[in-house]
């Protein structure tokens, strides 16, 4: 049980084995994910809405993905963590850039960064790759972009939006990226932008014919997120599982049923003489 490595994703694409991607924001739900035999970790932006409560992903810092990524690989030995640039870290020069992705590897101790967006981050994805800093490319539906976008919608549905998702997935390929994250895309479109890349693709909402699959972890386990979108699949009901037994809790507290004695600590009769004196 190896780390997982970019080798080892381009060979699983390779043998046909699907990649299992799920986002992770702390050390509990790293640990839990790692554990699990999660092959790629995301510490999404999504962060902004499922973890902070913020009703879109735009104002997360990078400083958060920092603060949050140092807690996500302290929980993970096997997994290959990927860490989003948020909001407008990506946009200003090069430079700037490359110090924020940089940031996030030698802080946050990720293995490398996704980015939203099509061919005219080639240049950007090239100077990453030239450093050392291996990138996730995101496109589709780009949460960051959703007041460009109109909102979360679906993408590609056109012939001319078609194409230009094609367009962009092999310059992305081209520039240098490792992987690529599709987002609401129709499935037979994601399905043939997978074949034509030799990268794998990992999709969310972009149907089976994808390399690997990613999800919002608070989404699979409906722990704490109300909106939830047509193409998460619940796989547990955390949330009820946990305000049930904080109930519990506090009805308990309430009687006075807990503490009980074994939650207890007790003083030698000893002790307690000289203290009563
Ligand atoms: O931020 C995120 O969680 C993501 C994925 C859902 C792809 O970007
Ligand atoms: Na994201």
């Amino acid at each position: 049980n190896s780390p997982i490595t970019t080798l080892s994703l381009k060979e699983m694409k390779r043998n046909g084995q699907r990649i299992v991607m799920l986002t992770a924001y702390d050390y509990p739900s790293a640990k839990l994910a790692d554990e699990a035999g999660v092959d790629m970790i995301l510490v999404g932006d999504s962060l902004g809405m499922v973890v902070l409560g913020y009703d879109s992903t735009l104002p997360v810092t990078l400083d958060d993905m920092i603060h949050h990524t140092k807690a996500v690989t302290r929980g993970v030995k096997r997994a290959f963590v990927v860490t989003d640039m948020p909001f407008l870290t990506y946009h200003g020069t090069i430079e700037e850039a490359l110090r924020n992705a940089g940031r996030i590897m030698q802080e946050g101790l990720a293995k490398a960064i996704k980015i939203e967006g099509g061919a005219e981050l080639a240049p950007l994805i090239r100077r990453c790759t030239q450093a050392g800093i291996p990138v996730v490319g995101h496109i589709g539906l780009t949460p960051q972009s959703v007041h460009q976008l109109g909102g979360y919608k679906v993408q590609g549905k056109t012939p001319e939006a078609a194409q230009k998702l094609m367009d962009d997935a092999l310059a992305l390929e081209e520039a240098g990226v490792f992987a690529l994250v599709m987002e609401c895309v129709p499935k037979q479109l994601a399905e043939f932008i997978s074949r034509k890349l030799s990268i794998p693709t990992i999709g969310i909402g972009a149907g089976s014919g994808c390399d690997g699959q990613v999800l919002v972890y608070h989404d699979i386990l409906s722990y704490g997120s109300d909106r939830v979108p047509k193409f998460v699949k619940k796989y547990a009901d955390a949330g009820s599982l946990i305000k049930q037994a904080i109930s519990r809790y506090a009805e308990e507290v309430r009687s006075g049923a807990f503490p009980e004695d074994t939650h207890t600590f007790a003083i030698s009769e000893e002790a307690l003489e000289q203290l009563y004196g």
